[in-house]
């Protein structure tokens, strides 16, 4: 039985939600989106066409149940209306292994579980299936009593990514490579990086707006090339000057210690101290997250940031 002939409902309408039912309700299967009552997304999913249920009804109705609202909401989710609510032998489907691979979710043993997790940010994975390229997934099966989960994971992928890369993984490899990356690299790594550029070359007293085109705006432009070509064909684009200072000066910002604090961090994911702290974060009401969240964007670097694309934006 493929996804076609399958009811689908997608929980949560966020960020991955949206760009999973839409790219699924453009290619032709039968999509709801179910919402807790008084959901802020109940208006904007209705217009985008879908049956909107709330989460009993979609619990109830589900041949596939796609689990796309906040990882720390998805056990209370879980537990009130689907432990109970979802069909014998139904598809219970994860765009993240974290609440399956640290315990938090024990799905039913009728259940079929599978993932597929777009290696993109939701909105990315929207926009790409608009412009018919696609995003990289990986796709696993953690219960098969079926035998055909991971078939369904592969059509749900092809859906949803275009399958312009799948990879079949594990739980428990997808989690903590894609904790490691987000914290490492790809979000932590990365704006600190640009940050301390840009505050060395304020404290030596150039122009705020030079540092932040110099160290913010171009690592996007930098960062396509790496992306469309990889490394040696970014650096077969940038002068001989900028290819020599790479070479001489990565290695003295990425030092030794950078990289034992990468180590410690991905053992911090591994032995599941990251994942608990994390958990208690939300149980207490996102103290870190929201003191964060407001400072940074108090910051000179970020309103420097928005007065320069203000300029372009008038420019363009
Ligand atoms: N964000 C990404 O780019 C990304 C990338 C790869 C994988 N993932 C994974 O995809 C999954 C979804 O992440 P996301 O970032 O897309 O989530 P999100 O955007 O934060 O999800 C928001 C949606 O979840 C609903 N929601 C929030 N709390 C809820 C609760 N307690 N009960 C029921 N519904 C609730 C919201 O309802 P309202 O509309 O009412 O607010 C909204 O529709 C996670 O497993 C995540 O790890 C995310």
């Amino acid at each position: 039985m493929s996804l076609l002939e399958k009811k689908v409902v997608v929980f949560g309408y966020g960020s991955q939600g949206h760009a999973h039912a839409l790219n699924l309700k453009d290619c032709g299967f039968d999509v709801s989106v179910a919402l807790r009552e008084g959901s802020v997304s109940w208006d904007r999913a209705e217009k985008d066409g879908f049956k909107v249920l709330n989460l009993k009804e979609g619990a109830e109705l589900a041949d596939v149940a796609m689990l796309l609202v906040p990882d720390e909401n998805q056990p209370e989710l879980y537990n009130r209306y689907l432990k109970d609510g979802l069909k014998t032998g139904a598809f219970l489907g994860f765009a993240h292994g974290f609440n399956i691979h640290y315990g938090q979710i024990t799905p039913r043993e009728d259940l079929n579980v599978f993932m597929v997790a777009p290696k993109s940010p939701g909105h990315k994975v929207r926009e790409k299936f608009l412009e018919k390229e696609g995003v990289p997934a990986l796709i696993s099966v953690y219960q098969d009593p079926s035998n055909v989960t991971l078939q369904l994971a592969k059509d749900w992928a092809k859906g949803v990514c275009l399958n312009l890369g799948v990879l079949k993984t594990t739980f428990k490899e997808e989690t903590e490579t894609d904790l490691f990356g987000e914290q490492a690299v790809l979000c932590g790594g990365l704006v600190e990086l640009m940050k301390a550029g840009y505050e060395t070359l304020l404290k030596a007293g150039y122009d705020e707006r030079l540092a932040y085109f110099e160290c913010v705006h171009e690592m996007k432009l930098i960062v396509d090339l790496v992306y469309s070509k990889g490394f040696a064909a970014m650096r077969e684009s940038i002068s001989n000057t900028a290819e020599y200072g790479d070479y001489v000066t990565g290695k003295k910002i990425i030092t030794k210690e950078s990289r034992e604090n990468m180590k410690e961090t991905l053992e911090n994911i591994q032995n599941g101290r990251f994942a608990k702290d994390f958990i208690l974060e939300g149980q207490a009401g996102y103290p870190i997250l929201k003191t964060m969240r407001n400072r940074c964007k108090e910051e000179k670097i970020e309103i420097i940031g928005n007065q320069l694309r203000d300029m372009m934006s008038k420019n363009r």
